[in-house]
Order: C-alpha cells, then structure tokens, then sequence
C-alpha cells in the first residue's frame, strides 16, 4: 500500500502488533512496509489463528482480544487493526489498550470499511455485510454494522492517539460480474440464514436476501471503501 510504504519509510519500526489479525490478510501489507520489524498477530479466534500461522510461519500468534491486550506497556513501536474495529464489544477499550502497550512516539493504523458516501454497488455491499453483522448479532456475537467514516477518526481521536494522516482506498471490481459467483454468495447468505430459523427476525432477514440478489443484478457488487487512520501516540 504505495500511502503507508511511504508515510513510514522514514520512521523506524522495529515491531509491530496488528489485532484482530484473523486469518492475517492485513499481515503481507505490513511486511511490505515495515521491511525489518517483529510481527505479532493477536484474535480471539484460534481457527483462524491456526490459518494464519500456516500462511506465514515466521510471525508469532496469540490468542487475545484487543480489549485486554496480554503485552507491558510500550511493548511496540506500532499498532495495527484492519477490518476488526467493528467487530470490537468497546472500541475505546481496544483502542485504549493500543495506545497503552505502543511506545510514547509510537503509531496506531486503523484499516476500515466504512458505511457512508459508497456508490450504487457498494451499497449492495453493504447490504450483504449487514446483512451478516445482523446475523451474528441474534446470535449473540459482538458484529456492529459498519462505522461511518467520521466516528472511525473520532474513535482514534478520542483514544488519545494524534491523527497524522488518513487516505481512503478502493477496489474497482464486480465481484459478482460471474453469474456463479452471484449464486455462491446468495447461498451463503442462505445458509446463514438457517443459523437463525425459528427466530422472529427470520422472515425479514430472508426478505434481504432477495433485495440482495435483485441490487446486485442491477448495480453489481463493490466492496465498500475503507479508510486507513495513522495516529501517533
Ligand atoms: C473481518 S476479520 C479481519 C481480519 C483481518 N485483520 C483483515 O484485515 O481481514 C475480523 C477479526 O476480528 C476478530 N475479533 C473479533 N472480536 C475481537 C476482539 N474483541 N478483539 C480482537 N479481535 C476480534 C475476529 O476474530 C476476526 O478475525
């Protein structure tokens, strides 16, 4: 990621945490931008964290949630979380506990879907996120809609962390240009579906189901843009 290779390649960093670091889709952007530091990956999900240490054998893995991280304070030079930040019970509490175990001078990124100012077709992205967030939610699992892109910067802001910069990014694809690819995600959407039958909000989530496929036949599917915050602590 061409913004952060370049706000950073003046700055040391010698290790670098990214919470919420699930299967490590965020893992190969930080190699590629912080060349020589220690990688630490943290989630609360072990299949996940079991995934990720198959991919990448020389990062370390642990299994933690962001709001009690198991590290000393000012134990990283930078903190990371992508895609997780919606995912967290209390944001302040997460971004808190970032901002206590990074150094003072040290740096938070922030790598986030946001809800507002999308296109046609990434407003069907959103529906289907929701869609699943919703789901999770009747089930009991922490899974907020996604943040606008406003609330992402105040939540780094108001953990203490001093904003320094911030750059949206996109993809420009339709993911289900491939007719297949529009049916294999109607019928995960479908198979969720069951994990909540018998529950009174099964009919109308069944009803998204069918708006889904309707909008994305119109408009395509985009994935949402995504805004990346850099703090400093
Ligand atoms: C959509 S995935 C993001 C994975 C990866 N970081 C990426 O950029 O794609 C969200 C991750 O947040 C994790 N998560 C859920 N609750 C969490 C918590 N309280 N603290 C830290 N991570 C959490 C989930 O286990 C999941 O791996």
């Amino acid at each position: 990621m061409k913004q952060l290779i370049d706000f950073f390649k003046d700055k040391t960093v010698n290790n670098v945490l990214d919470v919420g670091t699930g299967t490590g889709n965020f893992l190969e952007i930080l190699q590629e931008t912080f060349q020589a530091a220690q990688i630490t990956g943290v989630d609360p999900n072990p299949e996940s964290l079991q995934e990720a240490e198959k991919l990448f054998p020389e990062i370390s893995f642990q299994k933690m949630v962001a709001e009690k991280l198991e590290f000393t304070d000012n134990s990283f030079d930078a903190a990371s979380i992508s895609m997780a930040l919606h995912h967290l019970p209390d944001v302040q509490k997460g971004l808190q506990e970032m901002r206590r175990v990074v150094k003072p001078g040290g740096w938070i990124i922030v790598n986030e879907l946001f809800s507002n100012n999308l296109n046609p077709a990434q407003e069907v992205h959103k529906l289907y996120h929701h869609f699943g967030s919703n789901i999770d939610r009747i089930l009991g699992v922490n899974h907020n809609s996604s943040f606008k892109k406003e609330v992402i910067l105040q939540a780094v802001q108001e953990s203490g962390f001093a904003i320094q910069f911030h750059f949206e990014h996109k993809k420009e694809v339709n993911l289900v240009a491939d007719k297949t690819e529009l049916e294999s995600r109607i019928e995960k959407m479908k198979l969720n579906l069951e994990k909540i039958k018998g529950y009174p909000e099964y009919e109308q989530l069944k009803l998204q189901v069918e708006i889904f496929k309707e909008q994305a036949l119109i408009h395509g599917f985009q994935p949402a843009t995504k805004v990346v915050v850099i703090g400093k602590n």
